[in-house]
């Protein structure tokens, strides 16, 4: 059955050409809610529900990409499976979203948005925070990170309904030259070399974490299953952050 699961991931990936989304590498299902911090997001856009990844940096905001922006979204926190409610599940309405002003959809720079939540969430064991890091916080290739999600719904199925993670390394930013606009200094180049594991497709807008801190969000990749994805570099948009998070 799980091998199974695994041949129609692979499938999926293989038979989806699409870029402008994240690619998850060789994951494994999530410990339940050893993740608090990872959101869900539901967004409509144009009378169209989408999905996307995020995470929870205070009480009332989480981070995602920009590419989700949307007319309306509702965030789910505290799920395993997004699927199957839990008693865990805290549902919010998004009050306002803060997308990055220099975002460009067409060279997939900037893709970065706050979100503010039209209330508190409770910090429980299954809902917390993941640490922002400081400006000057850099981090350097070789590191080993953690990238978590639900796949990726609205392309073809099937999705993850269960939280899913893997284990990424940072790369040099020469290993993603092929991406066109890469930027080195705010994004990141993220892979597994030599990994000719299995793939499925995750949601753009989640996190990379590395040492417990919050460097990268998902941003873009390609079909090719051995080369790097984009990941927004957080460290870069520090100022920017914390004026929307003094402000609001
Ligand atoms: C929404 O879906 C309709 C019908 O599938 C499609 O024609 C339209 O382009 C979509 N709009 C957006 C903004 O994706
Ligand atoms: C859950 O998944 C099943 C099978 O994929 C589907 O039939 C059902 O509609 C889903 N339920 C929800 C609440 O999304
Ligand atoms: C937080 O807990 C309070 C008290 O139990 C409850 O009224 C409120 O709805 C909860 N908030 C969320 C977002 O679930």
């Amino acid at each position: 059955m799980k091998l199974l699961y695994l041949l129609l991931l692979l499938l999926t990936f293989l038979l989806s050409h699409e870029t402008g989304a994240d690619e998850i590498i060789g994951g494994k299902e999530s410990r339940p809610h050893s993740r608090p911090y990872m959101a869900f997001l539901d967004i409509k856009h144009c009378n169209n529900w989408s999905s996307c990844g995020g995470f929870l940096i205070r009480s009332d905001f989480v981070m995602t990409a920009a590419i989700c922006e949307g007319d309306f979204i509702s965030v789910k926190l505290g799920a395993h499976n997004i699927n199957k409610t839990e008693e865990t599940w805290q549902i919010l309405k998004v009050k306002q979203q803060f997308l990055h002003p220099e975002y460009n959809a067409r060279k997939f720079l900037n893709d970065i948005m706050l979100l503010k939540l039209e209330k508190k969430a409770n910090l429980t064991t299954a809902v917390g925070i993941l640490p922002l890091p400081s400006s000057s916080n850099s981090v350097l290739p070789e590191e080993e990170c953690l990238a978590a999600g639900w796949g990726r719904r609205g392309l073809k199925p099937p999705r993850s309904d269960t939280l899913q993670e893997v284990e990424l390394r940072l790369m040099n930013p020469s290993d993603c030259k092929d991406f066109g606009n890469f930027d080195e200094r705010s994004q990141l180049c993220v892979g597994t070399p030599n990994s000719r594991k299995s793939v499925f497709r995750g949601f753009s807008g989640e996190p990379l974490v590395c040492s417990g801190v919050a460097q990268g969000i998902a941003a873009y990749g390609k079909v090719d299953i051995k080369s790097p994805s984009v990941f927004t570099r957080i460290a870069h948009y520090s100022s920017w952050i914390n004026e929307i998070l003094k402000a609001n």
